[in-house]
């Protein structure tokens, strides 16, 4: 109720972000912002989601860089489909602590407003993770001591700072190796492997009601490295380490999304966890063809059903807007095209399967 009223409240007394299409009911067809969909049915995703009170959202990329008359388009379309937004590099510790001690938060502090004065629940990305660390902690020799000092400052700082606002963080990303060992790091090898409770520890500390996620690509189906995370999180659970839910990364490839996703979402739940989709994405080799996205739409509905299929599953995030501003281009030679409105804005066939998953 305290998020929901400052929402109402910024969106009132802001004129220059603007609060254009941020209802949860249909907008009109002749608005310059509805998508060129698919389908007949010109409900935005937001608000199938919100019936189910569940949440759908994407990734906004650094600085925002689509402020400006460049990204009309982009908020528009952004602010109308999705009622959660997730910076999808603006709240990592390069950006928020680029010299140790001083921190920056302008550029997610610009998110937030955006993302409030349109209605949008946010989750913070990411606490404490191997990579996009600032150069001088990367870089450093740090003591065990050090470095706990180090993570506490981080977590601290960033959770105090943000508290109210972001509703939930992934507090730590990344941690382990396909082969479920623990992925060496700057924070394990000077830390050791409790640097994982550690951090959930003093999260909860500075902001006992946000929610604390462990995040992971490659634990979406049931193996090695998805019974890692699983062990640790049920002895999380054992010990009364602080913990909310677990993050699918779910970077997908079109026709192999893993066959034991359902039930590795149902395991995860049953251990009294809500399980979130946060980085979802499905790559092909461009260009796409009529054959290539009707499988991706395919999948992606199968992806959307089993998460909804169980309540613990309330919140997907898409990793990106468009294939305009994916990251998948970028990082896999030969593959693009992941996410569900092409390079125009334009809907591909994936928002209508996506659309009518969530309704
Ligand atoms: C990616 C961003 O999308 C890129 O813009 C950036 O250059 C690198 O990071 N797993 C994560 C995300 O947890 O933070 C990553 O985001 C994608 C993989």
């Amino acid at each position: 109720m305290r998020l929901a009223a400052r929402v109402t409240l910024t969106c009132a007394l802001t004129a220059l972000i603007g609060c254009g299409g941020s209802g949860d009911g249909p907008t009109s067809p002749t608005s310059p912002t509805t998508p060129n969909t698919p389908t007949t049915d010109n409900t935005p995703l937001r608000a199938y989601a919100a019936a189910h009170s569940r949440f759908i959202g994407a990734a906004v990329d650094r600085g925002f860089r689509y402020a400006g008359s460049d990204g009309v388009n982009f908020r528009a379309l952004m602010a109308r489909e999705f009622n959660m937004l997730v910076p999808e590099n603006d709240m990592k510790h390069s950006y928020l602590q680029p010299s140790q001690g001083v921190y920056r938060f302008v550029s997610a502090d610009s998110l937030v407003a955006f993302a409030e004065a349109n209605g949008m629940r946010i989750r913070g990305h990411t606490l404490i993770w191997h990579s996009q660390l600032a150069g001088w902690m990367a870089n450093g020799t740090w003591t065990q001591d050090q470095a706990r000092a180090l993570l506490a400052d981080h977590v601290g700082t960033v959770v105090t700072h943000f508290k109210g606002h972001v509703a939930e963080w992934d507090v730590v990303n990344e941690a382990f190796n396909d082969d479920g060992t623990r992925r060496a790091s700057i924070w394990q090898n000077t830390i050791g492997r409790d640097y994982i409770e550690r951090a959930f520890i003093a999260a909860h500390a500075d902001d006992p009601s946000v929610g604390l996620f462990y995040n992971d690509y490659n634990i979406e189906g049931i193996n090695a490295k998805s019974d890692s995370v699983y062990a640790m999180i049920q002895d999380f659970k054992q010990r009364g380490v602080p913990i909310t839910g677990v993050g699918f990364q779910s970077h997908f490839i079109v026709g192999q999304i893993p066959s034991t996703l359902s039930a590795n979402i149902q395991r995860f739940a049953a251990l009294g966890l809500e399980v979130h989709l946060t980085e979802l994405d499905i790559r092909m080799p461009p260009p796409a063809t009529a054959a290539s996205l009707e499988q991706q739409a395919q999948d992606y509905r199968t992806v959307v059903n089993a998460c909804i299929a169980v309540t613990a599953c309330n919140t997907i995030v898409l990793w990106g807007v468009s294939d305009r501003e994916s990251w998948v281009p970028s990082t896999f030679s030969g593959q693009g095209a992941a996410l569900l409105f092409d390079e125009s804005y334009a809907a591909k066939p994936a928002y209508a399967a996506v659309q009518s998953a969530l309704k």
